[in-house]
């Protein structure tokens, strides 16, 4: 197999003058909605760019990340598998992608590269679009990987009442606790970890919850990280689910659906992510003439 260059997915900056040049890079990429929502962006705010995709090998973000900087790329979104490339890879990191431990936007700025992670901000703005309260909430995050840790941030910002994080993996859900103790403490949300099978017993966590998230790679392959027993204790008709998943109804957006939960696909939190990049890369200015409800409505339709 040949390598991917930038040139061989037509986001080679350098044949593009007059436009500045944006890509999104991951493994795979083809079906990246991306592109289609930034192009959006772009037209709202009369905005003249070009945004496409870039395919590194699995060993390869540094390499094509490198050739995309040095050919007058402006900046990137980051998505599976390379998040944590991206973070190693900037120059500078804003505090919310150190916290989060990963990196989804870079830019350049006098000669270096800067890094952001906006997938936590664009959950949250997606919630409270839906009118989803987070705000005195009680929320359970299932999963403690990347996509988890991203978000756990924004998510404490708004003050919940508490937050229990759940993992199959109990330790990698107590360290993300430790990270985020401080942050906690000073919002006051009472933050727990939890396995997966303490959700099983009734008397383990704050049941039911407002809000359940699932941020495990679960969905991916059509399993649910709750068991039919720990559904009964998590759910109520006033539960909220929602799965960083989208395009389809996730075998947990099923089980809520089953105990009269309301649902959502995590197709809002792209939207909102790219939203918050877009803004990073051609300026807050930019904020009222972007309509990021309208671009998630034509992807819905
Ligand atoms: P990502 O960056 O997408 O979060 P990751 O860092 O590999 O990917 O993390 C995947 C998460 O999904 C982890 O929380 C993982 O649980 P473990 O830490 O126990 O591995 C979780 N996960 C993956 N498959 C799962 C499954 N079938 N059931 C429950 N949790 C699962």
């Amino acid at each position: 197999m040949s390598s991917n260059t930038s040139a061989d997915l037509h986001t080679d900056p350098s044949l593009y003058s007059g436009l500045d040049v944006y890509a999104v890079a991951g493994n795979p990429i083809a079906h990246s909605k991306s592109p289609n929502i930034h192009q959006r962006f772009a037209e709202q705010s009369k905005q003249a760019i070009h945004y496409g995709r870039l395919q590194p090998d699995l060993d390869g973000f540094v390499k094509a990340a490198k050739i995309f900087f040095s050919a007058g790329g402006k900046g990137m979104n980051v998505t599976v598998p390379f998040k944590l490339d991206a973070q190693a890879f900037a120059d500078e990191l804003t505090m919310r992608a150190q916290l989060a431990g990963a990196v989804n936007t870079l830019w350049v700025r006098d000669g270096k590269i800067y890094g952001d992670n906006t997938d936590g901000a664009g959950l949250v703005r997606d919630l409270l679009a839906q009118g989803i309260a987070i705000h005195e909430s009680r929320i359970l995050l299932l999963g403690a990987g990347g996509a988890a840790r991203g978000v756990i941030g924004p998510l404490l910002e708004q003050s919940p009442k508490c937050l229990v994080i759940a993992n199959r993996t109990s330790t990698k859900a107590d360290e993300l606790v430790k990270l985020f103790a401080n942050l906690a403490a000073a919002k006051e949300v009472a933050l727990e970890s939890r396995t997966l099978s303490d959700l099983e017993n009734s008397e383990k966590s704050p049941y039911p919850f407002d809000l359940v998230i699932n941020a495990t790679a679960a969905g991916l392959s059509d399993a649910s990280p709750l068991s039919a027993a720990a559904v009964v204790n998590v759910f109520t008709p006033s539960s909220f689910a929602y799965d960083m998943v989208y395009g389809k109804t996730t075998a947990f957006m099923q089980q809520a659906l089953q105990r009269g939960a309301r649902i959502s696909d995590g197709l809002g939190m792209l939207v909102e992510q790219a939203a918050d990049a877009f803004l990073l890369w051609r300026g807050t200015d930019l904020a009222k003439q972007i309509d990021p409800r309208s671009v998630l409505a034509t992807l819905r339709s």
